[in-house]
């Protein structure tokens, strides 16, 4: 039966992981995977995680199993700070998730289910990992333009264009922030265009945020959730709790749905249902921390406080980059680097000089020249920016 197999495409953004680690020279710099690391290429255990886990380990007196959504704690504290604390709870249905990604495939098979034959809007580009999910059930994508890759800003206005031909029966998925892979984000009121677009044509919002706490802050990175679920009468929202908390390996994450109150128990119960089908109950241990920092006063004010460090870290970087480039160019056309938000900017270099930057200079970044800022430090950035010229971005 194996003998069917055939070899799987390398997922694009991992298989960097390897090529980095088997690079043996010394001054190499990783901006490849979306991991935060700091000024000494470390990826810490936050403080609060740190604290939560010692923590849980001297109370959690059992791991039997969970509910099959998750820990009903952990839904509604990860619903509150996403969603904000106005959310009427008779709105909203949620399910723990294995990270962002398993609340995305369940968003995805949520949508199948309910819709046969929808198709799912993304932009142009997105991460590469929803087209794969997406390709992988068998879901029509439907690309819709975002990018102006000479400005490397939102092409609102092509993004409102396209999105006016979606129809009720689609869904259309948003990052929430920090857009992976470009950096380049909707401001509020571009926010409540693209809602009322969605109001117009019916079709379901399906809002993946994996950055809250990286571009703006906490409350500012969910503003465009927030004005989305409250003008829409049904969203969908895939949350990851594996940046902002920092525990990628732990998966945590949620699916969130928002219905009519008279909705709500068939959308738990089917949200609940998927997981079953999936994976049974949702990893626990991530939760767990989550809820405690989210709910004990001093352990979320020191989770918040290092959140924030990271941010305006990666904002410092952004901006010593742009200037560096503008000192090294004489030109403001790097300006994009500050002002876009999140860990990624799209750099807007061609394949060949992404490759001549990993084979002449150890710099690693994704094809699309998707790089991570939180790879660089005070050390590295000039480094990058005379590369980036040397090979002619
Ligand atoms: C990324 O985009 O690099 C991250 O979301 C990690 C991943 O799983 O691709």
């Amino acid at each position: 039966m194996f003998s069917s197999l055939k070899p799987q495409p390398a997922d694009k953004i991992l298989q960097l992981i390897g090529q980095f680690r088997a690079d043996p020279r010394a001054d190499k710099i990783d901006l490849g995977v979306g991991v935060y690391k700091d000024a000494t290429g470390l990826t810490p255990v936050m403080r609060a995680v740190k604290a939560a886990e010692k923590r849980l380990w001297e109370t959690e007196t059992t791991k039997t199993y969970t509910g099959l959504a998750g820990e009903p704690a952990f839904n509604a504290a990860l619903a509150r700070l996403v969603l904000g604390t106005a959310m009427p709870e008779a709105r909203i249905a949620s399910v723990a998730t294995p990270g962002g990604t398993g609340a995305v495939r369940q968003a995805f098979e949520l949508i199948r289910m309910a819709s046969p034959g929808a198709r799912v809007w993304v932009s142009d580009p997105t991460w590469p990992n929803h087209l794969s999910i997406l390709n992988y059930l068998g879901i029509p994508v439907q690309p819709y333009r975002y990018f102006d890759a000479e400005t490397r800003a939102v092409a609102f206005e092509a993004m409102l264009a396209d999105l006016s031909g979606a129809k009720a029966g689609d869904a259309v998925l948003l990052h929430g922030c920090c857009h992976n892979p470009t950096g380049a984000n909707l401001t509020l009121p571009e926010w409540a265009e693209v809602a009322a677009v969605l109001e117009k044509t019916g079709a379901l919002p399906l809002i993946d945020i994996a950055y809250q706490g990286f571009g703006d802050g906490l409350e500012a990175d969910a503003a465009g959730v927030r004005l989305i679920a409250d003008r829409l009468p049904e969203v969908l929202v895939a949350a990851s709790c594996s940046k902002n908390f920092g525990i990628y390996r732990e998966r945590t994450g949620a699916l969130m749905a928002l219905s009519d109150p008279a909705r709500r128990e068939v959308m738990q119960g089917t949200l609940a249902f998927l997981n079953r089908q999936n994976f049974s109950f949702p990893p626990d241990h991530g939760a767990r921390l989550v809820t405690m920092i989210l709910e004990d006063p001093a352990l979320r004010a020191d989770w918040e406080a290092e959140l924030e460090s990271v941010r305006l870290g990666m904002l410092s970087l952004r901006e010593q980059l742009a200037a560096e480039l503008r000192d090294l160019s004489g030109s403001d056309r790097f300006g994009f680097l500050a002002q876009h938000r999140g860990m990624f900017s799209r750099l807007g270099a061609s394949p060949e000089q992404v490759e001549r930057l990993k084979t002449e200079h150890a710099i690693y970044m994704v094809g699309d020249s998707r790089l991570n800022i939180a790879g660089l430090n005070a050390a590295t950035v000039p480094v990058l920016a005379r590369a980036i010229l040397s090979v002619g971005v």
